[in-house]
């Protein structure tokens, strides 16, 4: 009934729906929901220690015998330079007195590791079915294990030459991510944010210029933009946004607020908050110090001085320093569970491609 198997083969999962890894936003429960209702169900590992992302993982194996996709960030790490993380500090210093806190005090650093040969004997150790990067690839000697270790090897292309790059460096399967997607873009051959082209536009260009099987994501959050994918070539759709007001994700209860009331044009795409690239519900630091800002420390050190603001914040209920990443379809979102969205999207799908075809 789907008009392309590929991925259904790969994965051998129900549905050719991808439950996209959201570091910071979900955990097991999310995985587990939405791989009982016919996804491959994502294991996000970039934001959390080794322990941790085995525990997450056998907490997902022990609950469903689906196959399970686990993310890594994979990042050339840049060393945070002491005078930009101060002249950071000081463009933030304001915000630290509004709340109450010391500007001058130490700050635990923003972690977000790049995969590395730890991760890799992790991986070997889950088997995991799929394994999908975001920024690229690692060295082709991870790469070479990650694949000796029986997995599936994606990643995410924002322009043309990145998914042909990819695909020559060992990509089993491109995702396609459009400029409409929440979250980091995956940019790692460009840096021209106002370069980055959209899903409708992108999908076909990539699908014309690899063999691998494509998944289209970004700003897909129904059956008709899951149909649409199909038209446009790909083999299957990754879906972040859409799931994110499931009761099973961890975003926090403000956040959830900001989410359901956000409209087609409240997200923008800001470096504020991590110093890469990334598309979020716009918030008050990224509306006032951004969205885009020249002074922010790169990826992921700008994170390390939002640190203490973001907490002050929360505790008075306010996300006025949180990550609100979502895509430009978060109206379409629904407070569903997982499972029963996942049918709900694939049934959707389904029916328009059967009128469309009929
Ligand atoms: C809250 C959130 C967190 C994300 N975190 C990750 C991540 O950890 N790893 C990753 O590869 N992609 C991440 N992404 C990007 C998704 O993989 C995907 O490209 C995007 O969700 C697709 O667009 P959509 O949000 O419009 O569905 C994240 C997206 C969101 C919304």
């Amino acid at each position: 009934m789907w008009p392309d198997h590929r991925l259904l083969d790969l994965f051998k999962t129900e549905f050719p729906i991808v439950l996209a890894p959201m570091a910071g936003a979900m955990d097991a429960d999310l995985t587990i929901a939405a791989a009982q209702g016919g996804a491959l169900g994502s294991v996000p590992c970039a934001m959390i220690p080794l322990d941790k992302a085995r525990e997450q993982f056998n907490i997902v194996r022990q609950r469903i015998s689906a196959p399970l996709n686990m993310n890594f960030f994979c990042q050339k790490p840049i060393e945070a330079d002491p005078a930009r993380m101060a002249g950071w500090k000081q463009r933030l210093a304001p915000y630290y007195r509004e709340l109450g806190l010391d500007p001058t005090a130490p700050v635990a650093a923003a972690k977000r590791e790049p995969f590395d040969a730890a991760m890799c004997e992790l991986v070997e150790e889950l088997r995991p079915e799929v394994v999908s990067f975001h920024y690229g690839l690692p060295d082709q000697a991870l790469v070479r294990r990650v694949k000796a270790a029986g997995c599936i090897v994606m990643s995410s292309a924002t322009i043309v030459r990145e998914a042909i790059w990819l695909e020559e460096n060992g990509a089993d399967v491109i995702i396609a991510q459009g400029l409409e997607a929440g979250g980091h873009r995956g940019m790692f051959l460009t840096e021209d944010i106002a370069g980055q082209i959209g899903t409708f536009a992108l999908v076909p260009q990539v699908v014309d210029a690899v063999k691998v099987p494509v998944i289209a994501a970004g700003g897909i959050a129904d059956g008709r933009g899951i149909a649409a994918a199909f038209a446009l070539g790909a083999a299957g759709v990754q879906i972040g946004t859409a799931y994110l007001r499931c009761p099973e994700s961890k975003v926090i209860a403000p956040a959830r607020v900001a989410l359901a009331q956000a409209r087609d044009d409240s997200t923008v795409i800001t470096n504020v908050m991590t110093g890469r690239p990334a598309r979020g519900v716009a918030n008050r630091v990224m509306r006032e110090v951004g969205p885009i800002s020249p002074d922010a420390p790169a990826f992921p050190h700008s994170a390390t001085a939002l640190g203490p603001l973001k907490a002050a914040a929360e505790k008075l209920g306010k996300v006025d320093f949180t990550n609100l990443w979502a895509g430009q379809a978060v109206r379409l979102g629904r407070e569903m569970p997982a499972a029963e969205l996942t049918r709900a999207l694939a049934g959707a799908a389904l029916a328009r491609l059967s009128r469309m075809a009929g």
